[in-house]
């Protein structure tokens, strides 16, 4: 509810993914109305049905979901394999104008909570115009609809990527940032551009979420991280491994400098992370001259492959068959975040 006593809308966009429906939830229970927007590239619309289910009848009436333009990847596969020209023309960005027309003309929001993106880093290295197009393009256009409809609240979703192979640990929301792949410098790449935005016109207040590794689920089990085809995350391999739909998980790297020689990082539960984005809303709305600030979203704990995997066969009492691998290349040895500013001007912990 904002302070005029109305109900705010938030347009959440990739809000069918992972990340999303839990913030959807966690958004819907604390009284905003939600409008989703999402190409369905790597969710499916049951997930959005599900968080209808959890929320019940009362406030499921105060979600809105938008599909937009969800056969452009496989299209564009199909014509990269046939026709290099049509696939000049046909390759796009994934959320088109006349999508953001649509929707930023029916409701007025408040705010925007910006999820939607590619994030498979190796897909970003073979592929690095769809990165660039989807994830930079897509943004910039986003905000210029924002801008058009007088919306000039964002929390975006960045990543623990934009700290590259930190020297130190644990990571600070000011050390210098670097990129090591494609998917990663689309992040960086937005950080600035949205630092720029903010300078250039200072109505804007942006928040950036810088992510740790999230994981597992809503504690109804409804609803969860079911990646399509074969999971680049530690976690959703470890649980395609665990139901039998994987053989066994590969642990890349185990003469790393760790106390087991497998990497650590810092994982944290999706619901937290969806709590983390209700903090940063409430600090948009409540901080006039807010600017534009990164924030971690970790726990501050490091934790190893093979803690992980240990943990795991201890909550679900099944065996997760391994096999000892080579590091995977660009991989960091440890990186965990420093939760000390999101604690101390979010209130989130
Ligand atoms: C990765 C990306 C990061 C991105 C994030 C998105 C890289 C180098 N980094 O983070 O840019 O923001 O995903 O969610 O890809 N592991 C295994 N076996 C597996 C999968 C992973 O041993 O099958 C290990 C990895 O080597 C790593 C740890 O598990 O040490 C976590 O891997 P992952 O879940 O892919 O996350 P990040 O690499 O931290």
């Amino acid at each position: 509810m904002g302070s005029e006593g109305r109900i705010q809308n938030i347009l959440v966009t990739g809000g069918a993914g992972f990340i999303g429906t839990h913030t959807v939830l966690q958004l819907l229970r604390e009284g905003f109305r939600v409008s989703i927007i999402d190409n369905l590239n790597n969710s499916v619309e049951e997930a959005v049905d599900r968080v209808r289910n959890l929320v019940g009848p009362e406030l499921s009436h105060n979600l809105r979901f938008h599909l937009v333009f969800f056969w452009i990847l496989p299209l564009y596969s199909l014509l990269r394999s046939s026709c290099i020209l049509l696939s000049v023309i046909y390759y796009g960005i994934l959320i088109t104008d006349e999508d953001l027309e649509k929707v930023f003309s029916e409701t007025r929001f408040d705010a925007v909570i910006h999820l939607a993106g590619l994030k498979a880093v190796g897909e970003s290295v073979a592929k690095p115009h769809l990165y660039y197009d989807n994830n930079l393009i897509g943004t910039i256009h986003l905000y210029e609809f924002m801008a058009k409809y007088g919306c000039k609240k964002m929390v975006f979703s960045s990543s623990a990527t934009v700290y590259g192979q930190p020297e130190k640990m644990p990571c600070v929301e000011d050390f210098q940032l670097k990129a090591m792949n494609p998917y990663g410098r689309t992040k960086l790449f937005l950080e600035e551009i949205a630092r720029d935005i903010q300078k250039a016109d200072p109505e804007w207040r942006i928040i950036l979420l810088r992510y740790f590794n999230p994981v597992s689920a809503h504690e109804s089990g409804q609803i969860g991280e079911d990646p399509k085809g074969i999971p680049n995350n530690l976690m959703p391999y470890i649980q395609k491994v665990a139901v039998g739909r994987l053989p066994e998980l590969n642990v890349y790297g185990f003469d790393y400098p760790t106390k087991d020689g497998s990497a650590v990082r810092d994982y944290i539960h999706v619901m937290d992370l969806a709590e983390g984005h209700i903090a940063a809303l409430q600090k948009l709305f409540i901080t006039e001259n807010i600017g534009c600030v990164a924030y971690n979203l970790g726990t501050g704990c490091g934790t190893s492959v093979l803690e992980m995997v240990a943990a795991f066969e201890k909550a679900s009492g099944k065996k997760i068959p391994m096999k000892l691998c080579a590091r995977r290349p660009g991989d960091a040895t440890e990186v965990y975040a420093s939760t000390e500013k999101a604690e101390k001007e979010l209130g989130w912990k």
